[in-house]
């Protein structure tokens, strides 16, 4: 018979449950109209949902201009909650706990004078929010070979985007380490990240068909379902059960889930229902 297994780290990490139950208890007590600020995650089943229940989404602070304003996982610079509470926004900081944590360092080790380089990828909103909780000479490091055209001071200070691997984090130190006097490293990836994908890597091993749920906008979805087809060619990436097509399961014994870390409990459950009754022939 048949083996349905979900992989042991799968689905939305704990900044992101946090910042769902934060959404939905806005939707239903905060003074309205409420707003993300950007889409809370990147899934538009889990938009749908939130804009169902009364919490809607604002590309830019113009398009909220009075009720309650969510601050989503990836964080913000200060200016903009300053901004939203000038105008007399409620705000409520989703800014995951992980995410806080590199801010906090980052403005640290400025203030101690450190020249501070915050390893991760340029423009993205979380590495945006970074920079603003750090002095005004802030840079990005993508990849080790950008060091070399760096001008550095004696005493340099790094943090790191959460989303980063340790592999690249442990090469740009080497790259950095024999150009300076002193370097204060403080390692702030979040461990979420990597756990799904180990987990998917051996799950999709092990498995004749594997199932990636999330987002198809979803970068740490789409990364999930690249390590699984590598592992197992029959891999499909679907955002819901609707999707999931009988003939993928036709002589499959071992079927594997996973989902990223922008994919709420409920979907997973939801396919994992579904593939249970394909299977059993329904
Ligand atoms: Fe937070 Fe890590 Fe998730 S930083 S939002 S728990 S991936």
């Amino acid at each position: 018979t048949a083996n349905i297994r979900v992989a042991d780290h799968a689905g939305a990490c704990y900044g992101v449950e946090r910042a769902l139950k934060l959404a939905r208890r806005c939707g239903a007590e905060a003074t309205p109209p409420v707003h993300t600020l950007g889409p809370l995650i990147h899934n538009p089943l889990v938009v749908r949902d939130l804009a169902s229940s009364g919490v809607e989404l604002a590309e830019t602070l113009d398009d909220a201009r009075e009720g309650t304003l969510i601050i989503r996982t990836h964080g913000v610079v200060p200016e903009v909650v300053d901004a939203a509470r000038a105008r007399g926004l409620d705000v409520v900081d989703a800014t995951c706990p992980y995410v806080k944590k590199v801010h906090d360092a980052a403005a640290q080790l400025t203030r101690e004078g450190y020249q501070l380089l915050v390893i991760g990828e340029a423009g993205h909103p979380e590495v945006e929010g970074i920079l603003g909780h750090a002095g005004a000479r802030a840079q990005v490091v993508g990849e080790a070979s950008e060091v070399a055209g760096l001008t550095l001071k004696p005493r340099v200070g790094v943090v790191v985007q959460t989303t980063q691997t340790a592999q690249r984090l442990s090469e740009i130190v080497a790259a950095l380490a024999p150009r300076v006097r002193e370097l204060r490293v403080v390692n702030t990836i979040c461990k979420a990240t990597e756990e799904r994908q180990r987990a998917a890597a051996e799950l999709a091993a092990a498995s004749d068909c594997m199932i990636v749920v999330g987002g198809k906008n979803s970068g740490n979805t789409r990364r999930l379902a690249e390590i699984c087809a590598a592992a197992c060619a029959s891999t499909h990436h679907i955002e819901s059960e609707d999707e999931l097509d009988p003939a993928w399961f036709a002589g499959a014994y071992e079927v594997g889930i996973t989902a990223g870390a922008s994919t709420p409990q409920e979907h997973i459950d939801r396919v994992r229902a579904r593939i249970e009754q394909i299977m059993s022939g329904e």
